[in-house]
């Protein structure tokens, strides 16, 4: 087992009826005027954002707002919540939303709270020192983002998608009613548990260390995700399904998933970051759409966690050797995908990249990776490149 730190300092307030508690929560913290920032319009739809409006003059707490984050946030809005943010002096910066709207908020707390252009930090030039707080009240469940210490932003010139990584930015608290996931369209749902489910599973396949416990939480994650997303898709009004599924996000992307691990892989999702810059797709989308092309081209490099995947996870009888057991293991996963409605090539989600694209996409996603990506496999350029080309069109061989 590697050495780790394990740093989770967000306070869940968990369960139905949670978002009254936002005004208090926030005056808790000792912040005086709050950004409340959100998408493009399903918190007014489904009335969460009037309620949370309440929640704030309950409290007594002053807010200025900012909506419109789009999904792959833009920073072009991250640059307007920066000058509101400043004009208004507001404190704490408050998502109400999904992953994009944390994210972007993310975003703006950084800018707010260091001097220079933010999107520095996303092109890893230079650290953060500082960051306003940022709290969320979470209506899906999917990036993590509401206890994670990433956020991702796509710069609009260029469709660049860059992640950063800091301590700073985990939310100071997160609302979770898993209710208020009961109005996302079928496919947001199916995207959120593909996420949920590649954050632990970016975690699970590493070539380093024995960690024991941490593989015993990560395959009762996986399991957990997989069989709740299966009956959400036969009843999304299903609560407990709903609450599972809305933890699991958080505890995926939290880095309990990955105490003791050599830091996981991460493959998939720096290739999809450039996926989902290139051609704006939903992340989860993305993922499930290049991921089994990614495990066939790793599968030799990390056998044995593949093996133990199909066999703990997706409950595969071991039989034949340990790479037949093993590419079950995969083929297992590619079903349930479809089976909710994920894609599994680049063509079932709706893109077709020509072999120039394919390219573009392999350079940036080396260089925003310093060169090389992965634990599992180390992924050089020629390596993503050849990963992208098998998950264009649906699998008629194994390489
Ligand atoms: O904008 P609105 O109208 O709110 O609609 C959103 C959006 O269209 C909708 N939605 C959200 N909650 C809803 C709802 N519709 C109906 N009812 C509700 N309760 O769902 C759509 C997707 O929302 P989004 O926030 O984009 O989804 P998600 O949470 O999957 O976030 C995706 C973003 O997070 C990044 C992804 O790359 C992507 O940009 N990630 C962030 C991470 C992090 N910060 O730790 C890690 C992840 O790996 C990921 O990269
Ligand atoms: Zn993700």
């Amino acid at each position: 087992m590697f050495n780790f730190n394990y740093y989770t300092p967000t306070k869940i307030i968990f369960g139905k009826d949670a978002e009254k508690q936002t005004g208090e929560l926030v005056k808790n913290t000792g912040c005086k005027k709050v950004l409340l920032h959100y998408g493009c319009g399903s918190v007014i739809r489904s009335g969460l954002l009037d309620r949370i409006r309440t929640s704030l003059n309950e409290s007594s707490i002053s807010y200025t707002e900012l909506g419109g984050v789009v999904p792959n946030p833009r920073l072009s809005l991250v640059y307007k919540g920066i000058e509101l943010c400043k004009k208004e002096h507001a404190d704490l910066i408050l998502a109400v939303g999904g992953g994009s709207v944390i994210d972007s908020s993310k975003a703006i707390a950084y800018g707010v709270a260091n001097e220079g252009d933010v999107w520095d930090f996303y092109d890893h030039t230079r650290h953060a020192s500082a960051c306003l707080p940022v709290a969320a009240v979470l209506t899906i469940a999917a990036a993590g983002s509401e206890m994670s210490n990433s956020s991702v932003i796509t710069k609009d010139e260029g469709k660049i998608k860059r992640g950063y990584n800091h301590d700073l930015c985990r939310p100071v608290f997160a609302v979770m009613n898993p209710e208020l996931t009961m109005t996302l369209p079928a496919y947001q749902t199916a995207c959120g548990c593909t996420d949920i489910l590649m954050h632990t599973m970016e975690r699970y396949f590493t070539n380093g260390g024995n960690m024991e416990l941490t593989d015993a939480i990560a395959e009762a994650l996986m399991r957990t995700v997989i069989r709740n997303a299966r009956i959400l898709n036969e009843n999304p009004a299903d609560y407990n399904a709903r609450a599972e599924i809305m933890w699991a996000s958080s505890l995926s992307h939290n880095g309990l998933t990955g105490c003791g691990s050599d830091g996981g892989d991460f493959a998939t999702h720096a290739l999809e970051h450039e996926i989902g810059g290139m051609f704006d797709v939903a992340h989860g989308a993305g993922l499930a759409a290049i991921w089994g092309s990614w495990a066939r081209y790793v599968l030799k490099d990390c056998l044995k966690r593949f093996h133990r995947f199909a066999v703990n996870v997706m409950g595969i009888e071991d039989y034949g050797t340990q790479e037949e057991t093993a590419l079950k293991g995969i083929e297992a996963m590619e079903d349930f995908y479809r089976s909710i409605g994920m894609p599994v090539n680049m063509q079932e989600l709706g893109i077709s990249p020509d072999d120039g694209q394919l390219q573009t996409m392999a350079h940036m996603c080396s260089i925003a990776s310093g060169g090389s990506k992965g634990s599992a496999k180390k992924l050089q350029e020629k390596d993503m490149l050849h990963i992208y080309r098998m998950a264009v069109k649906p699998r008629t061989c194994l390489s």
